[in-house]
């Protein structure tokens, strides 16, 4: 699949697929275009059975993602005609709905949608320049692409709120301490480390392996005992899948 103005999709023959985000003249900053283009890639992998784990990484030397385009705030849709375009393409909703397990690479700044992306994935490794913050409140406006919900799950409510009211950005070493990351690596490690990843995931059966995210995410808004519930119905599904 290829044609997109703002990311690169890529797949190989062993069922990894790489996004791109593709903008390094401007940090890969989240733009409408942007949106789009991941929509459209993201709804392409959720419906091939061949890709077995995905991994977001950003071009360019200096950051994976620098936040929204802060050039297209001037030209910001109504509120109306916004709140539409989410009704018919919300990105961060379908990020939930990925079966496979994703995989963030993070580098450089990883700000604001950038960050917010990263927690969408599953895994997130980053190299030791990486720099991550929210500076959404300091621009007199909320984070708008989830981070107000998935830091807190991801990292605890004492740093998200840190991050998200001060302004507070984060080095490697802290977001690995502060639970952010799962690993940090040195920058010419952080591709392999995160295709180290994908392979071990692409080694187990991809049902079980589907089924295991979907207990995790799924069972985030439940109670514990409608947890149990989903998780004891999962294992009889992924247990009848293995009998077939
Ligand atoms: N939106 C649009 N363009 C952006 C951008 C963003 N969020 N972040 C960086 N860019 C562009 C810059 O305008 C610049 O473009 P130019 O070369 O045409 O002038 C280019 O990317 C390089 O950025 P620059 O600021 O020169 O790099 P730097 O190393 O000096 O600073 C940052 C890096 C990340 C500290 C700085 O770019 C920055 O603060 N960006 C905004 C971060 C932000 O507030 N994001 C919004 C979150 S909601």
């Amino acid at each position: 699949m290829s044609g997109f103005n703002t990311a690169i999709f890529e797949k190989t023959d062993w069922g990894l697929a790489y996004v791109t985000l593709n903008r390094p003249q401007a940090l890969n900053a989240f733009s409408v275009q942007m949106r789009d283009d991941l929509y459209e890639i993201l709804t392409a992998i959720r419906q091939d059975d061949e890709i077995r784990a995905v991994i977001f990484k950003g071009a360019g030397d200096k950051a994976f993602c620098a936040g929204a385009d802060l050039r297209e705030f001037l030209t910001a849709p109504s509120a109306a005609k916004a709140r539409k375009i989410r009704a018919i393409r919300d990105l961060w909703r379908l990020f939930l709905r990925v079966p496979q397990p994703m995989i963030a690479a993070l580098h450089g700044y990883v700000l604001g949608s950038g960050i917010e992306i990263g927690l969408f994935c599953d895994l997130r490794v980053a190299s030791e320049d990486a720099i991550f913050g929210l500076p959404e409140v300091g621009l007199g406006i909320l984070p708008g692409a989830g981070g107000t919900q998935t830091l807190p799950r991801i990292m605890g409510m004492a740093g998200a709120l840190d991050m998200l009211l001060t302004g507070r950005r984060l080095n490697g070493q802290e977001a690995l301490q502060m639970g952010l990351i799962n690993q940090l690596v040195p920058r010419p490690e952080l591709l392999k480390t995160a295709e180290a990843m994908a392979h071990a995931i692409a080694s187990f059966d991809p049902v079980v392996v589907r089924n295991a995210k979907q207990a995790v995410i799924k069972g985030l808004d439940m109670s514990l005992s409608q947890g149990l519930d989903l998780e004891w119905r999962l294992a009889t599904k992924t247990k009848r899948s293995q009998c077939q």
